[in-house]
């Protein structure tokens, strides 16, 4: 299938398709054929940017990707990170990922706690066992390249990102961006950023002068505070989104038909939710892609089919909010002050 329309980074020389394909979940699938499925039918469905990370899949997400993707090299970007490792104990669970994962469908609790630990070190007890700092010096993040290039089967990375750097980073940063400028200017990377959460992200791009910044966005939470002329990727848009609408609907009935009008879309159609919230996140970010995840490939074709539907008008756009407001009111919304 042809790639769905492109869009240029803003302040880089990258171009990609408006939404890409996030691979931190992909091994919530215990198969590794549903794995390689997944991740080919975004290829398919015509997007073209892949975000990775050495930490997704216990430090399985990248070979895989290395050994099902690098036949289409040429035609997609790349995005991955550096700062947090896997540790032993992370690696051996990742070879017996399988019996873990039948074993977590088993026992929903036990899923969350890893949900939770996908974090990072910072994210409790069993973040801190499975993952580690790996630092963010120019030596650190040389190693993590050179594995990072290795595990993808490519010469170069498109967008290299900061991933998660802690406040005050930037006071010895200046041997790390130099790094990361030679790097550029090597062909080894392409450009090279932050991700993280939006409020550390601001102060360090402003600081050291990224080009590019990954920021968690959603109908609840949008960062307003970013420099511009800098490119930003999103993510998140769906994950918290989507079940706390699905229990505003359960709790208050009436009001599905009432914001249905408003919408002017079905919201008893499982479709239409999703739909609405990956325009509405591309509304919002025109100057980079807008992430998402799946681990169904009729969802993943859904995502792609937002991109060739066409701009979400004023009016939705603004209804959208004021639902999002609506459910602030009624439900507590994790992770954002009430
Ligand atoms: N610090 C960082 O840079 C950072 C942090 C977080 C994430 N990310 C990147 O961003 C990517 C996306 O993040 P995310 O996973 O939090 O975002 P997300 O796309 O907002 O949420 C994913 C969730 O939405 C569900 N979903 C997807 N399509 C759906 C549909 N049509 N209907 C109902 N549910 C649907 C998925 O479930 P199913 O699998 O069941 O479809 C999954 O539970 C990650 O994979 C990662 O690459 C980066």
């Amino acid at each position: 299938m042809e790639a769905l329309r492109t869009l240029r980074l803003a302040g880089t020389a990258l171009r990609t398709t408006p939404i890409g394909f996030g691979c931190a979940r992909l091994f919530r699938l215990a198969c590794p054929g549903d794995r390689r499925a997944v991740l080919e039918s975004a290829y398919e469905y015509g997007i073209r940017h892949f975000d990775l990370a050495p930490m997704y899949g216990l430090g399985e997400a990248e070979p895989l990707f290395g050994a099902v993707m690098h036949h289409h090299r040429e035609t997609i970007t790349i995005a991955t990170k550096f700062g947090i490792a896997v540790r032993v104990v992370g690696r051996a669970i990742a070879k017996g990922q399988r019996p873990l994962r039948s074993l977590l469908v088993r026992h929903p609790r036990l899923s969350r706690h890893m949900e939770v630990a996908g974090g990072g070190p910072g994210a409790g007890l069993a973040g801190r066992v499975l993952y580690a700092s790996s630092g963010f010096g120019a030596e650190e993040a040389k190693r993590s390249l050179e594995r990072s290039l290795r595990a993808l089967r490519t010469d170069y990375i498109d967008i290299f990102l900061l991933h998660d750097p802690p406040e005050g980073l930037v006071a010895g940063a200046d041997a790390l961006v130099d790094f990361l400028e030679a790097q550029r200017d090597a062909g080894r990377i392409r450009s090279w950023g932050i991700a993280g959460t939006p409020g550390e992200t601001s102060r360090g791009i402003a600081d050291i002068g990224a080009a590019v910044v990954q920021v968690r966005s959603d109908i609840f939470d949008a960062p307003s505070s970013l420099p511009s002329g800098v490119a930003r990727i999103t993510y998140g848009a769906l994950g918290r989104a989507i079940p706390l609408l699905q229990q505003y609907f359960a709790s208050f009935p009436a009001e599905r038909d009432r914001w249905s009008d408003r919408l002017a879309a079905d919201l008893d159609d499982p479709r239409s939710l999703p739909t609405l919230l990956l325009a509405d996140a591309l509304r919002r970010n025109q100057t980079g892609p807008v992430l998402f995840s799946s681990t169904r490939t009729d969802r993943v074709r859904l995502a792609a089919g937002v991109v060739s539907d066409g701009a979400m008008s004023p009016e939705r756009h603004q209804a959208l909010r004021e639902l999002a407001l609506a459910v602030k009111e009624a439900l507590p919304v994790p992770g954002v002050a009430s």
